[in-house]
């Protein structure tokens, strides 16, 4: 089995009791073809030796940002790698990663690499629960870091509960997968949108919704790390990935204007965001008075961005929109992916607890004219996004084999 056969592992190593199961870790890498190079924190040393991990490695282990004086250590560590993976992963290098603090050599290397980073964060279960740890981990999630999550089972100190390192199997597993995601998109240009829209009424007053753009952005963060270059047309500011092209707009006009002009070189559109139907008529030029009574806003359709894409989509361009529904939600989202000529529509129970506008989480059917639907049980936008993706890779393959 050489399933990471030429694959260039940076494997970090902190300091946790967990430390001495990096070992096994590295030699399991080892076997499956790996190049390993271990980086250790230096409460790490604590725990195990550095020599075992570079006699397994064949190769030094680097510890410090000053102990090479020809190179800078985590800028060449970072670019170099094919996947960072940190195991263990205690609460303080998830918090320095969380806050960009770059205070060694390993928490610099995650801040400088763009390759995709796996964090199997184990200590006890009273640090793991804490809402410090916990909120890190959200935001590293947010950002497209994989979390390894920890086991339950037996600590140090005899206690027992949730935060023991993963099983070795279950860390290699989310390596192969990880690594063999970051290219499935390579050389495919993505446009997405995200976010509400803002129809003015006035100076300062707007018609908007209660879309957060956390999908969308979810979607082009996991587009851009599966390989694809990603245009994200948004109405929001969130952290995206370095390389990510992003295009502020604000209207519905302004997001059509832009998503048309980039839909012409795209292979893939996705149409996560939620564009106003209705627009005021007359946007007033200074602020309207209160004192000059109730106004009289007269309201007209916005261009249906996504229907006019669909009636003029070049040959194998793949169009995707979102629908966001209260009732009969299959049966709504079924004449949408028809009347807007599409080849996939998320479907969405916004009504849900847990599920649409604003929320970490959703949960949706993915539907497609030829085959059955897809549903994504209540998970992360992110785990949600992979989902959608992984159909999106499907159509195109179904397309290409059809050419
Ligand atoms: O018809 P409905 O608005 O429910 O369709 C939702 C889908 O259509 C979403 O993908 C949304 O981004 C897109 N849309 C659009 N232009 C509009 C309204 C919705 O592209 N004016």
């Amino acid at each position: 089995m050489s399933q990471l056969a030429s694959r260039r592992i940076v494997l970090g190593v902190s300091g946790g009791i967990a430390a001495y199961k990096s070992v096994d870790l590295c030699r399991r890498l080892i076997e499956l073809g790996a190049h390993v190079v271990p980086v250790m924190t230096d409460d790490a040393h604590r725990f195990i030796g550095p020599v075992t991990l570079s006699a397994l490695a064949s190769e030094p282990v680097h510890t410090s940002l000053w102990d090479d004086a020809s190179v800078i250590p985590h800028t060449k560590l970072g670019q170099t790698a094919d996947i960072v993976v940190v195991a263990p992963a205690t609460a303080r290098v998830l918090s320095a990663y969380a806050t960009g603090s770059s205070e060694d050599l390993l928490t610099a290397t995650l801040i400088a690499t763009r390759a995709p980073v796996v964090v199997c964060p184990a200590m006890h279960t009273e640090m793991w629960e804490h809402a410090a740890v916990q909120e890190n981990i959200k935001t590293l999630r947010r950002r497209g870091v994989h979390v390894v999550e920890p086991e339950i089972g037996k600590l140090a100190g005899g206690d027992v509960g949730a935060g023991r390192l993963a099983s070795t199997d279950s860390i290699c597993a989310e390596i192969i997968r990880v690594l063999e995601l970051s290219h499935d998109l390579a050389g495919i240009d993505i446009v997405v949108t995200a976010g509400g829209t803002r129809e003015p009424i006035d100076a300062v007053r707007v018609i908007s919704n209660r879309s957060s753009g956390k999908q969308g952005y979810a979607v082009a963060t996991v587009a851009a790390q599966r390989g694809a270059r990603v245009t994200l047309i948004t109405t929001v500011d969130r952290a995206v990935p370095a390389g990510v092209l992003e295009i502020q707009v604000e209207t519905a006009q302004q997001m059509k204007d832009a998503v048309d002009a980039a839909a012409v070189s795209a292979d893939v559109v996705i149409m996560a965001a939620a564009v106003a139907d209705f627009r005021p008529v007359i946007c007033a030029d200074q602020k309207l008075k209160k004192a000059d009574g109730i106004p009289n806003i007269v309201l007209e359709s916005t261009p249906d961005i996504l229907a006019g894409l669909g009636q003029r989509k070049p040959v194998g361009q793949i169009l995707v929109g979102f629908a966001a529904e209260t009732d009969s939600l299959v049966a709504h989202a079924k004449a949408k992916l028809t009347s807007k000529c599409l080849d996939l529509i998320v479907a969405n129970d916004v009504s849900a607890p847990g599920v649409g506008f604003g929320h970490d989480t959703n949960a949706v059917v993915i539907l497609s004219p030829n085959a059955p639907p897809i549903s994504v049980a209540l998970a992360d936008k992110h785990t949600v996004a992979h989902a959608l993706l992984d159909s999106v890779v499907k159509v195109r393959r179904q397309k290409q084999e059809t050419k």
